[in-house]
């Protein structure tokens, strides 16, 4: 599958907008559902969100260890945990810089895959962090913003000194 699909990085303002619902889940989304995966695995990252790669639609891959791609269209988080844990996030969007943050351990999800099925999902670990921190990209949220002001600053500081490098 030829690739076209592009990440684009901390700056760019798609990442900061909301995406939009997906009305119709036809060739052609899932077309972009397999691009999506490919990226996906090309950044050799876990979790890749439609809006980093300027495809402004509700739809995420994620692929954690051990499990099989899962991608998530028109997600909606029926449930979180109130237990909350620490865990260090990086971002594909984000290159180069990582940092701890804070999230409900536990999550129930509802969504439709790329094949137009409907499905709920119970996760809790690495797979539930990867999913709440792509659920945040379709809201135009990006890990930093859930940082305290200072270690946010000090996270884009270094970002863009690596990106100047
Ligand atoms: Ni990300």
């Amino acid at each position: 599958m030829v690739l076209f699909m592009e990440i684009i990085t901390l700056g760019n303002e798609l990442l900061r907008k909301k995406a939009e619902r997906v009305t119709d889940i036809d060739k052609e989304l899932t077309k972009a559902a397999g691009e999506l995966i490919d990226a996906l695995h090309k950044g050799e990252g876990v979790g890749l969100a439609g809006p980093q790669v300027s495809l402004m639609k509700r739809i995420f891959a994620v692929h954690v260890e051990k499990d099989i791609p899962r991608v998530f269209i028109n997600p909606s988080i029926l449930e979180t945990s109130l237990e909350t844990v620490k865990y260090e996030e990086g971002c594909l969007s984000v290159p180069g810089v990582y940092a701890d943050v804070i999230r409900p351990g536990a999550v129930r999800i509802q969504a439709w895959n790329e094949n137009g099925r409907p499905f709920t999902l119970d996760a809790e670990g690495i797979l539930a962090r990867v999913i709440l921190h792509e659920y945040d990209h379709l809201e135009g949220i990006l890990f930093i913003d859930r940082l305290s002001e200072f270690k946010r600053k000090r996270i884009i500081t270094k970002f863009e000194k690596i990106r100047k490098a």
